[in-house]
């Protein structure tokens, strides 16, 4: 098996590892990093729970390969906040139940975390287009989307 080296900062943190060459982006943050956060369910880039942030643009971490990620910027959910000091996003997650199993729910968040950053008062429409790339089997979307506007709303300074 071909192992390469890669460099790329994980959730600001500079990491150095071998990697083999198969290894895709998800795996590598399970295993080889432990950030568990970064769910796989479909592994095949429909069901978006893999989401990831790379270079400030959501990704699929199930399509991507670790050595793609050579010299990138990766972001996962463990980067969004701590139990402690939950990000307003998180927060409105929990405020609104705009989760059920969670399974799904890192992804919805890195998604709705990178609209956020480029959006930051998006419309009920753009938040659920956003979205249509994350499948949730347990719940409806519309705590979700609510959640998203009102992290939006927070993230604004407007209440
Ligand atoms: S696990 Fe990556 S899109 Fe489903
Ligand atoms: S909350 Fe269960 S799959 Fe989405």
């Amino acid at each position: 098996m071909s192992a390469r080296k890669i460099n790329l900062t994980v959730n600001g943190r500079a990491v150095e590892a071998e990697v083999e060459a198969r290894v895709n982006l998800a795996d590598f943050l399970r295993q080889t990093l432990a950030l568990t956060g970064t769910h796989l369910g479909c592994e095949h880039g429909v069901c978006g729970a893999c989401t990831v942030i790379v270079d400030g643009r959501p990704a699929r971490a199930c399509l991507m390969l670790a050595v793609q990620a050579d010299g990138a910027k990766v972001e996962t959910v463990e980067s969004l906040g701590t139990p402690e000091a939950l990000s307003e996003l998180q927060l409105a997650f929990r405020d609104r139940h705009a989760l059920q199993c969670g399974f799904c729910t890192p992804g919805m968040l890195m998604t709705i975390e990178a609209l956020l950053r480029v959006e930051a008062a998006p419309t009920r429409e753009q938040i659920r287009d956003v979205l249509s790339g994350n499948l949730c089997r347990c719940t409806g979307y519309q705590a979700i989307v609510d959640a998203a506007l009102d992290a939006a709303e927070a993230r604004r300074g407007t209440r």
